[in-house]
């Protein structure tokens, strides 16, 4: 089954075709970071009119290097073949109807649902964070299996899910405020850093470690970690704690202590988390990491060494973040067409 896949939930305007869930054919993605950069953090409005204008030149470039990658022949121009392979190779559409920014997310929806009743295909709308989730499935020569305990950390979401099946599942934690991501954007913006923060901090954490190999950087809170009795996280308290270190008089922190410090304590709070959840649902044997954050180098290293007891699933550096690829896996597994008379975008849409 090949899908054709949409997202713009955020600032990235992605179309993949996808086949049987894991096989990229083709990718494309525009992003408006650098427009974000200047800002200092999105600003909806400009991202949604931004992806307005980078939505069809990207669903074309994925279609024409499909088109290519597949060796499609058209009767005609490429125009024509560009329909032509809708018509004849894609069966379905897939897109990100949530959550979201809901400007952004409009744009993909629409677009997708035009493209299903022009082309009449069936429409697939796809929860954006459970596609995080997909992105392991991708290229994959052993695909996650169920059960098995997924962590989503990302700009919007830091969730630990239950997966029993591609339809059984359930939240058994998540941030009570902001997300991982969002920490570590929040936290770069306080030391000066661009957006987004979290590859810049790991970036000037990386010098830090290399330096002091032997410090140990236990510096900085993590709240709710010691706390048994919940999976659930809190990471509001770092943007306090990063403020004051930056703040305090006579302090000797540099950036690279400060960013080391912040990643830790977010790197500890999710693997303490992570522990607990093992513990108290011995039935899964292997985690899959999702979402932006986890393509932090260190997250990746210390979860692999303190979790070793379960096979640990990491996408691709190019699928943790935002991407259409796993829209087209999510889709695939999950296969629940909707009308696309009443397929409605939604910031809040609802993981199951
Ligand atoms: O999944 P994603 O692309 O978008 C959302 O769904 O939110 O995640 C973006 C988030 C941003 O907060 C960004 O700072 C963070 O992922 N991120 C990282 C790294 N790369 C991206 N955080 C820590 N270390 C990284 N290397
Ligand atoms: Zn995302």
């Amino acid at each position: 089954m090949k899908i054709l896949a949409i997202e713009t939930s955020c600032d990235e305007t992605a179309v993949a075709v996808v086949q049987d869930g894991s096989n990229i054919i083709s990718s494309a993605l525009a992003t408006s970071q650098e427009v974000h950069a200047e800002t200092g953090g999105i600003i909806p409005e400009n991202a949604a009119r931004k992806q307005l204008e980078y939505m069809i030149p990207t669903l074309t470039s994925a279609l024409n290097k499909a088109i290519e990658k597949e060796n499609f022949k058209g009767s005609t121009g490429k125009e024509d073949n560009i329909k032509e392979y809708l018509k004849k190779e894609i069966d379905a559409i897939a897109v990100t109807a949530g959550p979201g920014l809901i400007g952004s997310l409009l744009v993909g929806v629409e677009c997708a649902k035009t493209l299903a009743l022009t082309f009449n295909k069936p429409l697939i709308p796809v929860n954006h964070v459970l596609a995080h989730v997909y992105a392991s499935y991708l290229e994959s020569d052993s695909p996650p299996q169920f059960p098995y305990l997924a962590l989503i950390v990302s700009g919007g979401h830091s969730l630990f899910i239950e997966m029993r099946s591609h339809t059984e599942i359930k939240v058994i934690g998540e941030t009570r405020d902001d997300a991982a991501g969002e920490a570590f954007d929040k936290c770069a913006r306080l030391l000066g850093l661009k957006y987004p923060g979290g590859p810049e901090i790991s970036k000037f954490a990386s010098i830090e470690r290399k330096q002091n190999p032997n410090v140990s950087f236990s510096f900085f809170p993590r709240p709710l970690s010691h706390d048994e009795t919940t999976l659930d996280m809190s990471f509001s308290g770092l943007k306090t704690a990063c403020a004051r270190a930056i703040n305090s008089n006579g302090s000797n922190f540099s950036k690279e202590r400060i960013a080391t410090e912040i990643e830790e304590a977010i790197v500890e709070s999710l693997i303490f988390k992570a522990k607990l959840a093992l513990i108290r649902h011995p039935q899964f044997k292997e985690i899959v990491l999702g979402g932006g954050v986890s393509a932090n180098s260190r997250l990746q290293d210390l979860m692999q060494k303190r979790l070793s007891e379960v096979h640990l699933h990491i996408p691709k550096v190019s699928y943790t973040t935002d991407n259409a690829a796993m829209i087209g896996a999510c889709a695939y597994y999950r296969n629940s067409p909707i009308d696309p008379l009443v397929l409605e975008a939604s910031s809040s849409y609802p993981l199951v």
